[in-house]
């Protein structure tokens, strides 16, 4: 007999609780704890799993050379940028969720890729539970993909989706999105934490058993988390963040987990009328106004996933007439920027402490790539001095709380993208440079210490000085 009871669950690692606390007791965080009322007893039990246990195939343990190479495992879309950061395709049988706040793009995004598939003669389902199937098709209109082979269902209950799945078999399937499908088997709403995770299982149980690759789609919480961090994520195979500034026209996809590819690969896209563009040169684009001249503008090279990026950091450090001095960030660590002020008050004596201090990443990237401490400091540094920095110069490092400047991954790549893209003069970390292959017609300056990239400053300020 089921019956109903009430229950807590915590939002960040989805551990259950009889009672609520204002710790959740598995992982320590604080006013995580949610309540919500829930059927227990055997049906819950057989609606979920019903699927696994039917279609359960004779359990055989295999030695590894016996199992068979697959080959064509992965679908490719026209989207290169999406290919690449999938891991080089979409992996067959996969199931991949992809998150973004309300409105960034992400039905546009499905209904691109869908739309872009390799392959014309297989199945597409795009299931909308969000809008009709009108709305979908005004969508695909302006993206100029009416005539697509896609089917459309519009559907909240996902034991008919499951169902209407396993029919028609497609290659591709898509909900949109996960926070409003349900289980009439569970009493809790649509899009709380418990009808979130159990429609995945299910999803998850559909895609493994019938081989059939399925994207899902989540909204973000206030937090950035999907229905609650870890909570999704060690269901499905691939994490996909989908992310951008409403002010900016680009779009950045993340891959925040994937069990077939890198992670932290990025894909960076533009919004415009008529739907997402990729971009496969990103450096270019995010230079794109970088103006000589300007204090406080500084280039530093960050590493997303496998491709470095070249972006414009811009610092602006005024005196602080009201009290107490603000320190802003926009696209980097506040904690880190704050952690860089001490090191330059410290080991160079620079004044910071009655300084308001902004830095902004320009093009609206977020970055947390160390290597970029050496840029960031620069840039206030330049703002602070009036130095404007030649155009031709890029800096990159790790800074240590002593102001050494630590030895950074990947520096080949990073060498390669500056002198790619025009620069002439490179200061990097003397420890990197041991063993890699500097690219030629450019000059890479090994340093040690914030210091000596201070006593050196003069070297390279552009000679037109405000
Ligand atoms: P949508 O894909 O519906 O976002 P999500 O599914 O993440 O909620 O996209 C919504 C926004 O994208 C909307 O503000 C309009 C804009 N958009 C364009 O700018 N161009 C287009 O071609 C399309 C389809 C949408
Ligand atoms: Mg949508």
């Amino acid at each position: 007999m089921a019956k109903l009871t009430t229950q807590f669950i915590c939002q960040s690692c989805g551990s259950v609780s009889p009672k609520w606390n204002g710790k959740c007791n598995d992982c320590g965080e604080w006013n995580t704890l949610i309540e919500e009322v829930v059927e227990t007893g055997k049906k819950k039990v057989d609606a979920v799993h019903q699927n696994r246990i039917s279609s359960n195939p004779p359990v055989k343990a295999t030695t590894l050379a016996e199992i068979p190479r697959k080959e064509g495992e992965r679908m490719q879309t026209a989207f290169g940028e999406f290919n690449r950061v999938m891991g080089g395709g979409i992996m067959k049988g996969s199931l991949i969720l992809i998150g973004g706040d309300p409105g960034i793009g992400k039905s546009t995004l499905m209904m691109q890729v869908a739309g872009y598939l390799d392959s014309n003669k297989e199945t597409i389902l795009y299931v909308s539970a969000e809008e009709s199937v009108h709305q979908v098709r005004g969508r695909a209109e302006r993206l100029g993909l009416e005539k697509a082979p896609i089917l459309l269902l519009a559907e909240t209950n996902l034991n008919e989706i499951l169902l209407q799945a396993r029919n028609l078999k497609p290659a591709l399937l898509i909900i949109d999105s996960i926070q409003t499908v349900y289980l009439p088997d569970l009493s809790s709403a649509p899009g709380s934490v418990s009808q979130v995770r159990e429609c995945t299982s299910a999803v998850m149980t559909l895609a493994k058993t019938e081989h059939i690759t399925t994207f899902i789609t989540g909204h973000v919480t206030k937090d950035g988390s999907i229905a609650g961090p870890r909570v999704l994520e060690h269901l499905v195979d691939t994490v996909l963040q989908f992310e951008g500034d409403r002010n900016h026209h680009f779009r950045i996809l993340r891959s925040l987990k994937n069990r077939f590819g890198s992670t932290n690969e990025i894909g960076v896209f533009d919004m415009n009328s008529r739907g997402l563009r990729e971009i496969t040169n990103p450096s270019e684009l995010f230079l794109s106004e970088f103006s000589q001249g300007i204090t406080g503008s500084v280039i530093a090279v960050t590493m997303e996933g496998t491709r470095p990026i070249l972006v414009e950091l811009q610092a602006l450090v005024s005196n602080c007439n009201y009290g107490f001095p603000q320190r802003n960030t926009n696209g980097f660590d506040q904690r880190r920027m704050t952690m860089l002020l001490a090191v330059l008050e410290k080991r160079l004596g620079t004044p910071m402490g009655t300084q308001d201090v902004f830095l902004n990443v320009a093009s609206g990237l977020k970055i947390d790539d160390p290597a970029a401490d050496l840029g960031v400091c620069i840039a206030i540094l330049s703002s602070f001095r009036e130095w404007s920095i030649a155009r031709d110069v890029v800096f990159i490092g790790e800074i240590g709380l002593g102001g050494e400047i630590r030895s950074v991954s990947s520096i080949e790549q990073r060498l390669m993208e500056c002198a790619k893209l025009g620069f002439k003069r490179l200061i990097v970390p003397k420890a990197s440079l041991k063993e890699a292959e500097l690219p030629k017609n450019v000059e890479v300056i090994g340093v040690n210490h914030i210091q000596d990239v201070y006593n050196r400053m003069d070297e390279w300020l552009a000679d037109l000085q405000l």
